[in-house]
C-alpha cells in the first residue's frame, strides 16, 4: 500500500491516520507529506485501522499516552489518562503553592500520571499513592522511574496501607455511574471508571477519609452532573470551605475542599 492511499481509508481522521503511520514506519509527519508514493507492507496498518474501528484505544495498540506534555507508557488493564484531568493539575499547582513542605496521597494512581506530574514540580514534596489494582502499581512504577522522580507507590484500598500523616489527598477515582453504558469505554477496568451511589461513592469515601486523616487539602476530579450531588454532602457533614473548579470548556470538574486543621 501506498502512503497518499493509507491515508485515504475514510473511517479515522487523517491525524489518528498520520500518527499511526508514522509510528509503524518510524517516520515523522513530513515525511509522509513529501512521500506519498512510499510503499509500505500494509498488514499491521489494516490491522490496527480495524481495532480502532472497534474503538480500541490507540494508546494501548503503541503503550504510549501524553498528558501535561509528556510521555507516559501505557498498557492495557490500566485507565488511559485524559485530557480532562489536567485542570486537575493547574488547579494543585495553584493550590500545592502555598504550601513550602507537604505529604501528599494520591488515591487511585492508575498509570501514575497526576503524581508523577506533581512530583516533578515539588521535589522537596512526599509522594505516596495507592490503587486496588496491581498493574497499576506495576505501571507507575516504570512511569516513576522514566521520569526520574520519587512517588511511593502502595496497593491499597483508599489509604488503608498508609500510616503516614497525610497533609494533602489528591485523586482523580472513578465517577461514572454503574447503569451507563459507553462503548468507549468497553476496553478499560471497570474498577477504574464505575462507582455506586450515582457514581459519587468514592468520591465521598475520599472526603470522609480526608475529614478522618484531618488534612488540609483536598482536590478531586468528578464527572458533569456531580455538583449539585457533592454539594449536599459536604452540607451533610459541615464542609463549608469548598469550591468547584472548571475545565475550559466551561463544565464544572472537580472540587477543591481547604479543612482548618
Ligand atoms: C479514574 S482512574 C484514575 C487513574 C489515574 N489517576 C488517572 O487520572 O488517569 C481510577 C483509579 O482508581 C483505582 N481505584 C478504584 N477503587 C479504588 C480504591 N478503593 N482504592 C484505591 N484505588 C482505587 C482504579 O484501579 C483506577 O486505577
Amino acid at each position: 500500500m501506498k502512503i497518499k492511499e493509507a491515508l485515504k481509508i475514510k473511517e479515522l481522521s487523517r491525524s489518528e491516520k498520520e500518527y499511526i503511520l508514522s509510528k509503524l514506519l518510524n517516520k515523522d509527519n513530513i515525511f509522509l507529506h513529501l512521500n506519498p508514493e512510499y510503499e509500505f507492507d500494509e498488514e499491521e496498518f489494516l490491522k490496527i485501522i480495524g481495532l480502532r474501528k472497534k474503538e480500541y484505544p490507540l494508546e494501548y495498540i503503541f503503550n504510549e499516552v501524553y498528558f501535561y506534555g509528556e510521555k507516559f507508557y501505557i498498557e492495557e488493564g490500566i485507565l488511559v489518562p485524559r485530557d480532562d484531568t489536567e485542570p486537575l493539575i493547574d488547579v494543585a499547582i495553584k493550590e500545592f503553592n502555598s504550601f513550602t513542605k507537604a505529604t501528599v496521597a494520591e488515591i487511585g494512581v492508575g498509570s501514575g500520571i497526576i503524581s508523577i506530574t506533581l512530583a516533578k514540580k515539588f521535589s522537596q514534596f512526599k509522594f505516596i499513592a495507592t490503587d486496588i489494582n496491581p498493574k497499576a502499581i506495576e505501571i507507575s512504577k516504570i512511569n516513576a522511574k522514566t521520569h526520574n522522580v520519587n512517588v511511593n507507590f502502595r496497593l491499597s484500598n483508599l489509604l488503608d496501607e498508609v500510616d503516614e500523616k497525610i497533609d494533602i489527598i489528591i485523586s482523580n477515582p472513578p465517577y461514572v455511574e454503574e447503569e451507563w453504558e459507553f462503548d468507549a469505554l468497553k476496553y478499560e477496568p471497570e474498577e477504574a471508571l464505575f462507582a455506586k451511589d450515582n457514581g459519587t461513592f468514592l468520591l465521598k469515601e475520599i472526603v470522609k477519609e480526608g475529614m478522618k486523616r484531618e488534612v488540609k487539602l483536598l482536590i478531586c476530579e468528578f464527572g458533569y452532573n456531580q455538583k449539585k450531588l457533592m454539594c449536599d454532602f459536604f452540607k451533610s457533614l459541615n464542609v463549608e470551605n469548598y469550591y468547584f473548579y472548571k475545565d475550559l470548556s466551561g463544565n464544572t470538574r472537580g472540587f477543591v475542599i481547604k479543612f482548618d486543621n
